[in-house]
């Protein structure tokens, strides 16, 4: 049973030996030391190598190390490849973490502070309690019912929004299409996590951000596709949007005079909500392998129509 893994060296030495350790039974591969490529079964990748299958014939499951799957073309890979995305607890430790943080700032006006203090400014604003506070929550998978979950404790008034119907305790869930408009007109804090598809690329746009109660914020924690700069740039200037947290952006890494960079009302980060770590991954992709090896479905598997 051959596993190769194409991630960077530093990550890599730390995967081989934890199968070195735990599943010696799996004959693990550093790319480019692939050996025979006939002998991969398993390929756990952030990119698709090019030509995969012509490449590895006997391929049978491409484990992303990443939550997401936007990068991976799906429909180049052949039919008998399982995709499998990353579910592993580390992201979620980070992404809740940085939504958080994300949240309690912008409900406690920190973006103002700032200002003030820079200005040389000592003002009290108007303190909202959380409950008056609305936060919602786009993408309901694992990561935004975490981040919801966490959410709750602040006592947030919380909804979510999703492809599917979904039902979370505390939580208003709205669905669909059809659902949007009443899910954005109740949100002082909207925090996107979707996965990126063709459904979902630009949602974030001059209409959505219309929909927002004036001077709402934006956190996108999901894919710098799903948000249109432009659009966001002029929802700020026009006062429509108070202030955006950014972590992905359209292209990474950003340039030097990206109109992010030095905006008043944007703190950007550079893509690091949450990264994969083979210790806290581990156990999940092991659990994974054994259960391909025992002929049972797997977690996290791909749905190649939806995309997710
Ligand atoms: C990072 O963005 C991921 O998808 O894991």
């Amino acid at each position: 049973m051959t596993l190769l893994f194409n991630v960077d060296t530093e990550r890599a030495d730390t995967w081989q030996q934890l199968f070195a350790e735990q599943a010696p039974d799996i004959d693990v591969r550093l790319w480019p030391d692939i050996g025979d490529p006939a002998d991969v079964r398993y390929l756990a990748t952030w990119l698709p190598p090019e030509g995969i299958h012509e490449r590895f014939p006997n391929l049978e499951v491409l484990f992303a190390t990443s939550a997401g799957v936007d990068q991976f073309d799906t429909r180049l890979l052949p039919a008998s490849v399982q995709v499998v995305r990353m579910l592993d607890p580390g992201i979620v430790r980070g992404i809740v973490e940085y939504a958080t943080m994300a949240v309690l700032a912008l409900h406690r006006d920190l973006p103002s502070y700032v200002q003030q203090q820079r200005e040389g400014r000592w003002q009290e604003l108007p303190y909202v309690p959380a409950h008056q506070r609305r936060v919602g929550v786009m993408g309901l998978g694992n990561l935004g019912q975490a981040v919801l979950r966490q959410l709750q404790g602040f006592g947030f008034a919380l909804s979510g929004w999703s492809r599917s119907a979904k039902t979370l305790a505390g939580v208003q869930c709205h669905a669909g299409e059809a659902a949007l408009p009443g899910f954005l007109a109740a949100c002082d804090i909207l925090i996107c996590l979707l996965p990126l598809t063709p459904d979902t690329r630009g949602i974030l746009d001059a209409r959505l951000f219309a929909g927002l109660p004036r001077g709402a914020s934006l956190i996108n924690l999901g894919r710098g596709g799903h948000l249109v700069e432009a659009d966001l740039l002029a929802a700020l200037d026009s006062g429509q949007l108070q202030q955006a947290l950014v972590d992905v952006l359209q292209e990474e890494p950003a340039a030097a005079d990206h109109p992010f960079m030095r905006h008043p009302q944007i703190w950007l980060t550079p893509h690091i909500g949450a990264s994969t770590l083979p210790e806290s991954a581990f156990e999940v992709l092991l659990a994974n392998l054994r259960r391909h090896q025992r002929g049972e479905p797997m977690q996290g598997v791909v749905d190649r129509q939806r995309g997710y």
